[in-house]
């Protein structure tokens, strides 16, 4: 294994989509055996098939606990694993009910740590969490997502210590264009991509191959535990 990731095992946790979906790619392209979860069997299938080279996958809410661990104990052991599960609505303190941002953290943290706590990930291999700029640069709009962004980051560096040796590191985007933003519509969203293109040192938005290159790097680095890289187009110095 080591630096190669061929013939091996790969699960990625919201990868039927953006970020996952690229990444999900980019390993079966480098030879993985690459699993994909997400919580639509539509969305499964055509990411399979989009993916190809042998992946599989399979239908998993990952904030259904007995799903989850059900899928572990059946499919204990990996290689490399990949969070990207996306959180939900994003929304500022007075436009979200409770009941929606514990879902939202749900979703996006408490996958990570269930994960973490069921998997066998084998002692050469990693994890990779997905966080977000918005754990450094608070949105006043999107308040509980720095949070679960910030706890994200600070599990990954724990639990680079926990599962050692195995590798956990956290790669924090910043915008990328990905499927996430589906529901917006289509002239506010050019407008909020064109605006942060423009005040971005690299005049651009991110694309999921960006964040995928980079979650790559860190599943095969071997050098590389408890790190927090961010791709976000020079976002935190803007
Ligand atoms: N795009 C950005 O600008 C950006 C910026 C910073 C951070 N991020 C983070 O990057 C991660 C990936 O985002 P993305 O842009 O790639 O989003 P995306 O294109 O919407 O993909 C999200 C993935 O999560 C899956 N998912 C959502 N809830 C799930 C659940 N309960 N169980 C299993 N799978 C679930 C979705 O599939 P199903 O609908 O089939 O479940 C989908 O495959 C997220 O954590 C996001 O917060 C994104």
């Amino acid at each position: 294994m080591g630096r190669s990731l061929s013939g091996s095992r790969v699960l990625v946790l919201g990868g039927s989509s953006g970020i996952g979906l690229a990444t999900a790619k980019s390993a079966a392209d480098a030879g993985a055996k690459v699993t994909i979860a997400s919580r639509s069997g539509e969305k499964v299938n055509t990411a399979v098939a989009h993916v190809g080279k042998g992946a599989t996958g399979v239908p998993l809410d990952t904030t259904d606990d007995a799903a989850l661990e059900a899928f572990f104990v059946k499919n204990p052991e990996w290689d490399h694993i990949v969070v990207s599960v996306a959180a939900g609505k994003s929304a500022g303190l007075h436009a979200m009910t409770v009941a929606e941002a514990y879902g939202n953290m749900n979703a996006k943290f408490w996958t990570a740590y269930k994960t973490a706590k069921l998997a066998k990930i084998t002692p050469e291999g990693s994890l990779t969490l997905v966080s977000g700029f918005l754990s450094q640069k608070p949105n006043k709009d999107a308040l509980l997502q720095g949070c679960i962004n910030a706890a994200l980051e600070s599990l990954g560096r724990g639990l680079a210590l926990t599962l050692a040796p195995v590798r956990v590191n956290t790669v924090s985007p910043g915008l990328i264009d990905t499927p996430i933003r589906a529901a917006m519509p289509a002239d506010k969203k050019k407008a909020m991509l064109d605006n942060a293109a423009a005040t971005l040192p690299v005049r651009r938005v991110g694309q999921a191959e960006d964040v995928a290159d980079a979650i790559l790097m860190l599943m095969t680095n071997p050098f590389t535990t408890g790190s927090t890289l961010f791709i976000d187009g020079g976002g935190m110095i803007a």
